[in-house]
């Protein structure tokens, strides 16, 4: 049986990738499998917590120990969904790989060739920022930092500009873990303290990080 540490605290987990519509058949996305984000909804609601998954397009099952899924595409939707969930949130995890662009307009019909080659593009919100703003004492806001290089330094810039009070950090250049894999291996960052986590298959990796989460805010 699994410790109940987050009964009664509400959790908004994010998790998988945002899709950005360019026409009626091509879009804008990334290479997120939502597979962390799943697991730590499914390990938070199983300590107890009243969790809401919002999720991306993926292939994985919705789990079924979680009877609030609601399913997004663009990254527009996604912040009206955590935003319509977020004042009631006790722990905010944004798991989710958002776009970093979208397209300026949409095009209802196929676009030509010559078209598609010089789309449109402008950035999307930036959704955790927001949040970092509209926090009050007691929430709890946690990102991710998918990075290639000066990953520490690179972590450590989101923790503090987007007013996050964790940060999970990913190292993308490897081959091994990651984006599309079972597998995981982070470090997790606050302001004052560094944790981190072995390699493992990301059901036990959400299992430690509610474990760090819960020795460094409970
Ligand atoms: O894209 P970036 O590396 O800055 O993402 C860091 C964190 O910010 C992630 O937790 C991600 O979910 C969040 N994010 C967001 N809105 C964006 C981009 C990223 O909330 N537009």
């Amino acid at each position: 049986l699994s410790k109940k540490d987050f009964m009664n605290k509400k959790v908004l987990v994010t998790a998988g990738p945002t899709i950005e519509k360019i026409d009626p058949v091509r879009f804008l996305s990334n290479r997120s499998s939502g597979r962390m984000g799943y697991e730590l909804a499914i390990e938070f609601a199983n300590r107890g917590a009243d969790v809401t998954l919002i999720s991306g397009p993926t292939n994985l099952e919705p789990p079924t120990t979680i009877n609030k899924i609601v399913r997004i595409e663009s990254a527009e939707e996604l912040r009206q969904k955590v935003l319509e969930h977020f004042e009631d949130s006790d722990i905010i995890i944004m798991t989710a790989a958002v776009s970093d662009l979208r397209i300026k307009n949409y095009s209802e019909q196929k676009l030509k060739k010559d078209k598609i080659v010089n789309l449109e593009m402008e950035k999307n919100p930036d959704i955790i920022k927001e949040l970092g703003k509209r926090k009050r004492d007691g929430q709890i806001l946690v990102g991710f930092a998918a990075e290639t290089e000066n990953l520490k330094e690179n972590a450590m810039k989101k923790l503090k500009e987007k007013n996050m009070d964790m940060i999970i950090l990913n190292d993308v250049s490897r081959k091994d873990v990651g984006f599309e894999k079972e597998e995981n291996e982070v470090t997790i960052f606050t302001s004052k303290e560094e944790h981190r986590l072995e390699k493992n298959h990301k059901r036990i990796i959400a299992g430690n990080i509610c474990d760090v989460i819960f020795s460094t805010f409970f």
